[in-house]
């Protein structure tokens, strides 16, 4: 497939997904979603691909939301469908089986609060906005915006953001925990690759049994989250990269991971 509305590049082991319609503010319509599902794809079955950065082209905006003239003429059933082919592309941000960092250079509305949520954390410049604005065209959040936000800020600040629409700035989103870290504009995307290269340089089986232990275990009881890290402890131990990594400690030198995922 061919990209008109992303670009797709991979640069040492680290994969950079970038929507491309800065004209529009990066918002995403059904080809967008097209064609994120195909490179989402491609990057899951790539093997050399450790880390993946979503952002967005242009200064001014990481995705500033659905878009509104696709969505106008809509009728429910297409509406729903748009939902979950957006909440699709959500899912497969939040399953691949390596990192997801969201570099958020600017507007990150409605959808693009969304999408960056379904990454693994949020670096953002410090002109980004987030916010939930669709209360204000009188629609709601589509792409899982009342699941992830609750998930991630807690219920109240989550219901006040989706039912007043207000657009708040990096230093706020920081405060409430929806980004890890704020750069000056021009500093985002170095800080950014600096981290994506750090976890790049791990163990791929250390980095997948971290995130998965995270996410999944969000959902249990603490004891059956322990017993799935204990099992996740012990494919880590087991792999490659685990007795390079100890055995490199023992001998006093850097490891060399491999990144296999046996
Ligand atoms: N959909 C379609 N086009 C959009 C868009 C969107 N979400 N956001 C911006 N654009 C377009 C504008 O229409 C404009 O196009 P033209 O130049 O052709 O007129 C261009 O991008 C630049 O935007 P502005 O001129 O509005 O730029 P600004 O700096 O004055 O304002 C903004 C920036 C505050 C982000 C403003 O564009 C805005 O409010 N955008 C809409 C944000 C929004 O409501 N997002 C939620 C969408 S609904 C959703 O996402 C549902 C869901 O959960 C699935």
């Amino acid at each position: 497939m061919t990209y008109d509305n992303i670009i797709f590049e991979i640069e040492g082991g680290v994969a950079v997904i970038k929507i491309n319609r800065p004209k529009a503010l990066n918002a995403i319509n059904p080809d967008v979603l097209n064609e994120l599902t195909d490179a989402l794809g491609k990057v899951r079955a790539d093997s050399s691909i450790k880390v993946l950065v979503l952002t967005g082209e242009g200064d001014k905006a990481f995705i500033a939301g659905a878009d509104i003239s696709h969505m106008v003429d809509l009728d429910p059933l297409q509406a729903r469908r748009f939902s979950n082919r957006g909440q699709d592309v959500t899912f497969l941000l939040e399953e691949l089986p390596i990192p997801v960092i969201a570099c958020v250079n600017g507007f990150a509305l409605g959808g693009g609060t969304e999408f960056a949520m379904a990454c693994d954390f949020i670096y953002a410049s410090e002109n980004a906005k987030f916010g939930q604005p669709e209360i204000n065209l009188g629609i709601m959040p589509g792409f899982g915006g009342t699941q992830r936000l609750s998930r991630l800020v807690g219920k109240a600040m989550a219901k006040e953001l989706c039912l007043t629409g207000v657009m708040i700035g990096a230093q706020e989103a920081k405060n409430i925990g929806l980004v890890n870290k704020i750069f000056p504009h021009e500093k985002l995307w170095e800080e950014t690759m600096k981290t994506a290269r750090v976890i790049a340089s791990k163990g791929k089986v250390s980095t997948r049994a971290v995130k998965q232990c995270i996410d999944r275990g969000f959902d249990l009881d603490l004891h059956n989250g322990c017993y799935m890290e204990a099992d996740n402890f012990g494919i880590c131990m087991a792999s490659p990269d685990g007795k390079e990594g100890m055995s490199a400690f023992l001998e006093k030198r850097k490891p060399e991971f491999k990144g296999e995922l046996s």
